[in-house]
């Protein structure tokens, strides 16, 4: 019942509703409506209490609320199902223990990890509040092999949605960072379980820095957040829906048959390293290469010294620029 009241709130988007009509609504004893709305406020809501008016929500930035998110969101699958959790170890277990059960396009957040995982065993910082921490679970028809996809969908959504709700010049790095001023402000870390022909499910977890303040010595140099380079605290939530509306746009239009055209399209528009020398990282191997471009497939097509042309994989190897991170 306190998710159906809660509901009821944000519906009214910060009118008052009576205890009267909320009782009514949900056939229960005005105390009871009371009962629900001290639960509510102890687990952080922020509700109000008028005499004669009854209740209404104060939505903040600082509580992630699916139902609101979800009023809020205009997708028809993406995000349709939402969890919103306080702390967690990492959305992707979460996302991993819940998905076969799940709803095609249900989305984790949580405010906080504490085990936050990245690429290659690393960990990934994930303080509370300060960042956008989730996971999309996917459902496609599809063979495992296409599975990386998901990465460069995510990667071109993060982009456009940074660039259209901040106004920054948010960089891609192939195939799945995007950068800020030459430093990293989120990763996508992609997993996924399935058959060899079939994929049962692909988990595309997305860590966004959004309003970090500080960064540990050892990553300084490497690391960014949206407020260090804006030099203002930006709203997760209005980000949050347009990763999720940028996501299923060109999920769809993969989905429909188009490939991956119009993600790559802006995975070339707004690329970090394309026309530049980067270092291939393979093992213990390091080469200097010239990346040419990303083809229609999403693989990356670079120049050797020798001259000889390749096409670079996303799972083979590490990239950084010449000179440092990219
Ligand atoms: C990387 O660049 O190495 C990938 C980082 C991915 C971080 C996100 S945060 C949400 C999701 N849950 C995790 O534990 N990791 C991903």
């Amino acid at each position: 019942m306190k998710e159906k009241i809660l509901e009821a709130l944000y519906q009214k988007k910060g009118s008052y509703i009576s205890g009267e009509e909320l009782a009514e609504k949900f056939n229960v004893s005005r105390t009871a409506i009371w009962k629900q709305m001290n639960l509510l406020k102890k687990s952080g809501h922020k509700i109000e209490t008028a005499n004669k008016k009854g209740y209404r929500i104060v939505a903040s930035d600082e509580k992630l609320v699916a139902v609101e998110l979800i009023q809020r969101l205009e997708t028809k699958v993406i995000g349709q199902k939402m969890i919103c959790l306080d702390t967690i170890d990492s959305t992707n277990n979460y996302a991993k223990k819940i998905a076969q059960e799940a709803e095609d396009g249900t989305v984790v957040i949580s405010d906080e990890q504490v085990g936050g995982r990245g690429r290659l065993g690393r960990n990934w910082s994930s303080p509370k509040g300060e960042g956008i921490w989730m996971s999309i679970i996917l459902k496609p028809d599809i063979p495992p092999t296409e599975g990386s996809k998901m990465t460069q969908i995510a990667a071109a959504a993060v982009c456009q949605a940074i660039r259209a709700t901040t106004g920054l010049d948010v960089l891609i790095k192939w195939p799945n960072d995007i950068i800020l001023n030459g430093k990293k402000v989120c990763g996508i870390l992609t997993e996924m379980s399935g058959e060899l022909n079939q994929v049962e499910y692909i988990i595309v977890g997305i860590g966004v820095n959004v309003n970090i303040k500080a960064f540990p010595e050892e990553i300084l140099e490497k690391a960014t957040s949206l407020y260090l380079e804006k030099k203002q605290v930006l709203q997760r939530k209005e980000l949050i829906l347009s990763i999720l509306q940028e996501f299923e746009k060109l999920f769809e239009n993969y989905t429909a048959g188009e490939g991956l055209a119009s993600t790559i399209e802006v995975c070339r528009k707004y690329s970090a390293m394309i026309g530049k020398e980067i270092r291939l990282i393979q093992g213990n191997r390091e080469e200097s290469v010239l990346a040419l471009d990303i083809t229609e497939d999403g693989i990356l097509k670079i120049k050797r010294e020798n001259g000889q042309e390749d096409l670079i994989l996303s799972g083979e190897v590490s990239i950084r620029g010449k000179n440092g991170y990219i």
